[in-house]
């Protein structure tokens, strides 16, 4: 963060007043802030007070000739790191999809060619509605960063997601969002595997498991956040993609096997998918039930880490993830002989691990085994990352000898 600039934009909305939290933390940090607010923003907090936070002048009107003196509206966009857009509202998030720019903060931001980080609030309803969900989604396809709002009680009285995220989880996205420099694992490329795979049995049906997503998106955060360059590999989930992470969208484990390979080469890859581990052959027509129960055709998936395991492109680090829901080390001991993996992080899935918050794994390696306590999916995402950055610096080490 030391030296940063930040763009940051104040939409509309009561959640307002907590952009001039942001504008601390980051100047505590070592960041600069430069505020621009929306006509909408202007009603919640005032250019007087984000510009005495921030130390520069706060910036309102595209139409400001002094602005255009000491720095057109181009310029301004240009001369930031980051641009975070903090609230954004409905209609805020509804413009910059559109892409129309009617005032300085919307020309700014289609003008930039900066990454853009935007931090929605607003009602439920309006989060929810299809509207938002289509403009939040082309927004992510034009690569904006969208974070998930928070969810709870809101300021209109209603219960739901659609609250601004605390400004310490905030500062932390910024923060993610310019880890690729100076961190353990800069330089260095991860490919994560992540979710559920969806394997269809006809147009309507598939074969799918409970897994969330969460640990393997938290995972891709931590290494993100160390630094690395991070390939994540996702199958079906409704989780907002860790900032600065290259996200691929896949459905089946055939499509995983091959997004993965295309990913070669990396320096470590953590297999975290619960990848389906058969399929059928999918009729080509919804099958009917007057037709009795289908006779499906199993056949075999491709068997991901087992694959890489065997490619020349090898990644050096080949990390399992075993979910079990009996002896679970010795079978997560079975899995790294079985599979070739590096390491196996195994873990009991046999309460209410898949899905729910906590995990209680097992670190599985040729030199024995640990046990973590039970943590929170982000803990044992920041020890795993910590775990590999220690060992790529080491096997660094060793090619250097
Ligand atoms: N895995 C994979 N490709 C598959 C199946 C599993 O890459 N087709 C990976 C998972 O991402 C995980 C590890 O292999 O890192 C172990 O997955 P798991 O489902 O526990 O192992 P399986 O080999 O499928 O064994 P089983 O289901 O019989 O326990």
């Amino acid at each position: 963060m030391q030296g940063k600039r930040i763009l940051l934009i104040v939409g509309g909305g009561i959640a307002a007043y907590k952009a001039c939290e942001l504008v601390r933390l980051i100047r505590k940090r070592g960041g600069s802030v430069r505020c621009v607010l929306t006509k909408g923003g202007e009603h919640f907090v005032t250019p007087m007070t984000l510009a005495a936070l921030s130390g520069q002048e706060a910036h309102t009107s595209l139409w400001s000739l002094k602005d255009e003196v000491e720095m057109g509206h181009i310029e301004l966009s240009r001369a930031a790191d980051l641009v975070v857009v903090c609230p954004a509202s409905a209609d805020l998030i509804a413009k910059m999809a559109a892409g129309l720019a009617d005032d300085l903060a919307t020309t700014l931001l289609l003008a930039t060619d900066k990454p853009v980080l935007a931090v929605p609030a607003m009602n439920v309803r309006m989060w929810v509605h299809s509207a938002t969900r289509r403009n939040v989604a082309r927004l992510r396809e034009d690569g904006v960063q969208v974070m998930e709002p928070d969810e709870g009680e809101m300021a209109c009285g209603e219960f739901g997601p659609g609250r601004l995220p605390e400004p310490e989880a905030i500062l932390k996205a910024i923060e993610a969002s310019f880890g690729a420099s100076g961190g353990a694992l800069a330089g260095k490329h991860v490919i994560v595997t992540a979710g559920p795979t969806h394997e269809p049995i006809d147009p309507v049906r598939v074969i799918a498991n409970r897994s969330s997503g969460r640990q393997g998106f938290a995972i891709a955060a931590a290494l993100r956040q160390l630094g690395a360059r991070v390939t994540l590999v996702s199958g079906p989930v409704s989780l907002a993609t860790p900032a600065g992470a290259d996200r691929i969208d896949i459905e089946t484990a055939r499509e995983m096997a091959a997004a993965v390979d295309r990913a070669l080469p990396a320096d470590a890859a953590i297999l975290v998918a619960a990848v389906a581990d058969w399929r059928v052959e999918p009729s080509a027509e919804k099958l009917k039930k007057a037709d009795g129960p289908p006779m499906l055709d199993w056949e075999i998936n491709p068997d991901i880490l087992g694959l890489l395991d065997g490619d020349e492109q090898r990644p050096g680090l080949l990390v399992g993830f075993a979910a079990e829901t009996s002896n679970v080390i010795d079978r997560a001991r079975a899995k790294l002989a079985a599979k070739g993996a590096d390491w196996i992080v195994a873990n009991d899935v046999s309460g209410d691990v898949m899905g729910g918050e906590d995990n209680q794994v097992h670190l599985v390696t040729a030199d024995g085994i640990e046990s973590w306590p039970k943590m929170g999916k982000d803990a044992v995402a920041a020890r795993l990352a910590q775990r590999v950055a220690e060992h790529l610096a080491k096997a660094n080490l060793l090619e250097k000898k």
